[in-house]
């Protein structure tokens, strides 16, 4: 039976909605970025975020209606980010889209965020085949899942400390490069080399991750190169360096953040059966990473990552992570009864 999603998606800094046919196929995608109001604080801030989302939500969710040229009426399922995510963010989301189900009598699905993100993978035009290994690297995650099917996730690496995506935006400010890092590490990199500053590789047991050791290697290479004292504060230091040193920061370190995700993505594939290897999430858009993971696994393994565009936040995932759900056999939940939560493991 053909089925239309509409996935809505307002976690973090997008706001965004979509609808899906049958899980692949994008009839609309709207997506509002607050990236340009953050960038001026340097990060997120949680209370901005939830005005804004609330000023977004409606013309978004009727936008992604509008551009699929559907009424809500031709709408099977809502599917809505409920978990993780910030508490503000995620309360304007889940409350636009349990009211429109609930007054629309539509089935109702509150999805998990990083489902999400490896769903976007589904969106490119090709499935990837079970079993697989999906890297989720973004803003507020770093996991290693192993997925034996649709609605199967064993986490076999995580982070013990910052996500991948938050050690791309710290470095960024130490750097004095713009909100968010990910981006403008990567445009800086393109100019530096790679090999100028030698960065240690963390010493982490299994499959699991640590960044928070590479942001202090960055900085005290930095307060080295600058011949300044390790109490120099961090903001200080973008003003002492050139573009060349900026450049040669940022390729080292996206060199290094890049192989350990190699590594340990190797790692993996010895340990666990797959056919498939997926990026998922914010860094997923990394030139370099893509490169790397092709260079590395396309001899023996289906390599996948998602258009650019879908790599980050936006609600067309959403759709396509509930339809596999709902595939699976998932019932649908009630709007009336649906909690939020901040932080969760995807199960
Ligand atoms: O998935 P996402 O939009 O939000 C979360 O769920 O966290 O990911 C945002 C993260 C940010 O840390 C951003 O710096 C990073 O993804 N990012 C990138 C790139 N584009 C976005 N990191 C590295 N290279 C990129 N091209
Ligand atoms: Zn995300």
């Amino acid at each position: 039976m053909e089925m239309k999603i509409l996935g809505i998606e307002s976690s973090c800094d997008e706001t965004a909605a979509s609808v899906v046919e049958n899980g692949s196929k994008i009839l609309s995608n709207v997506v509002v970025s607050q990236i340009d109001i953050h960038a001026a604080y340097g990060g997120v801030i949680p209370e901005v975020a939830a005005r804004s989302h609330i000023e977004a939500i409606n013309p978004v969710i009727k936008k992604a209606l509008t551009d699929a040229k559907l009424s809500i009426h031709d709408i099977d399922a809502i599917a809505v980010t409920h978990t993780p995510g910030l508490v503000g963010s995620l309360l304007v989301g889940t409350l636009a889209a349990r009211t429109i189900a609930v007054v629309n009598n539509i089935p109702f699905y509150p999805t998990h965020h990083l489902k999400s993100h490896i769903y976007a993978n589904w969106l490119s035009g090709y499935q990837p085949e079970f079993p697989l290994l999906a890297a989720v690297i973004s803003g507020g995650h770093t996991q290693i899942i192993h997925m034996q099917r649709h609605d199967h996730f064993d986490i076999i690496g995580t982070t013990r400390d910052d996500a991948i995506g938050e050690c791309f935006d710290k470095i960024a400010k130490i750097l004095g490069l713009p909100y968010p890092g990910g981006p403008s590490i990567a445009k800086a990199a393109q100019r530096g080399n790679p090999t100028k500053y030698k960065l240690p590789i963390p010493k982490v047991d299994d499959l699991d991750f640590s960044f928070s050791g590479l942001k202090t290697a960055v900085l005290r290479a930095v307060q080295k190169e600058l011949n300044l004292p390790i109490t120099t504060p961090s903001y200080e230091l973008q003003k002492h360096l050139s573009e060349q040193q900026i450049a040669d920061f940022a390729a080292s370190f996206q060199a290094t953040a890049v192989n350990i995700l190699i590594q340990k993505l190797k790692k993996a594939s010895q340990k666990y059966p797959a056919k498939s290897i997926l990026l998922a999430g914010g860094v997923s858009a990394n030139q370099e990473l893509r490169t790397q993971l092709k260079k590395t696994f396309s001899k023996t393994h289906q390599v996948f990552f998602p258009d650019p565009k879908l790599s980050t936040d936006n609600g067309a995932m959403v759709a396509s992570a509930a339809y596999y759900s709902i595939q699976s056999g998932e019932s649908a939940s009630d709007p009336y009864d649906l909690d939020i939560s901040p932080r969760s493991i995807i199960h």
